[in-house]
């Protein structure tokens, strides 16, 4: 793993956004995991600038997200297929039929869950997955206690996750779903590189639980220590709680491959 700090949140989202712009443009065809939330509007929204900025070619990529509410449909103005469309999708050339989400509103939920954990291996597996941090410790919807080994499957949502996700309810807890069908943590340690963003204050204490604590499923963004290609990109606000602060600045600063993004 690497944790790589940035100034603000916004030239944290603009660095992750470069990341995955590289590796697109290394391989048109990857796939990429994504994720939903408010931390990863800014990293959209830089990918909707080099879209339309600089070309950058979604036309032959896939994606598959982490997760989706269970019990409300695809159009609902909440739901993660409304985020993506709103955030992404309508705003770059990617084919629609190549954007994949698990569907909530499924009659068998658990065959549906088989199918996109079988639609993952037909498309070759995750190139690059996105990833945020919940308040609980939680990577895509996989909440305290989830197996490390799990896959995609029905979660319950904690209440501190209902409460994190309020706000895109009216600021009503009750009015969040209680389910949610995730990629498991195995699903998303198979991915070939895992990037994630956390910004923002609120995630210091959780982001030094995940980085430099043991790993737990008590936080499973911990599992993301045993990922062979892990970068963690944050803002100073996130960082504040970091222990290995110095260590990761030096790395950032002295790692040939980070060379292009240095000053960015
Ligand atoms: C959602 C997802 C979640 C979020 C996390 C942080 O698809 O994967 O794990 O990344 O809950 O959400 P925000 O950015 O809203 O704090």
């Amino acid at each position: 793993m690497e944790v790589i700090i940035a100034p603000d949140r916004h030239k944290a989202a603009l660095l992750v956004a470069r990341i995955v712009a590289k590796e697109l443009r290394a391989d048109p065809r990857l796939v990429l995991g994504l994720a939903t939330g408010r931390t990863m509007e800014r990293v959209y929204a830089c990918l909707v600038d080099l879209h339309r900025g600089e070309g950058l070619d979604f036309s032959v990529c896939s994606t598959f997200n982490l997760d989706e509410y269970i019990g409300i449909p695809a159009d609902h103005p909440c739901s993660y297929r409304r985020y993506m469309d709103e955030h992404l999708f309508a705003q770059v050339n990617v084919a629609p039929g190549r954007t994949h989400l698990p569907d909530g509103m499924a009659p068998d939920l658990g065959a549906e869950c088989r199918r996109y954990e079988s639609l993952i291996q037909a498309a070759g597996g995750i190139g690059l997955q996105l990833l945020g941090i919940g308040s609980d410790g939680h990577i895509g919807f996989n909440e305290p206690l989830s197996a490390l080994r799990s896959r995609t499957r029905e979660k319950a949502l904690t209440p501190s996750t209902l409460e994190q996700n309020a706000p895109m309810f009216g600021g009503d807890p009750a009015a969040v779903p209680r389910r949610a069908i995730t990629m498991g943590v195995g699903t998303i340690l198979d991915s070939r590189r895992c990037l994630m963003l956390v910004t923002g204050e609120s995630k210091a204490a959780i982001l030094a639980k995940a980085v430099e604590g043991p790993i737990t499923s008590m936080v499973t963004a911990s599992a993301l220590q045993l990922h062979p290609r892990c970068q963690v990109v944050v803002d100073e606000e996130a960082a504040a709680h970091l222990q290995g602060i110095d260590y990761y600045r030096w790395i950032f600063a002295n790692e040939p491959e980070w060379a292009e993004f240095r000053g960015a």
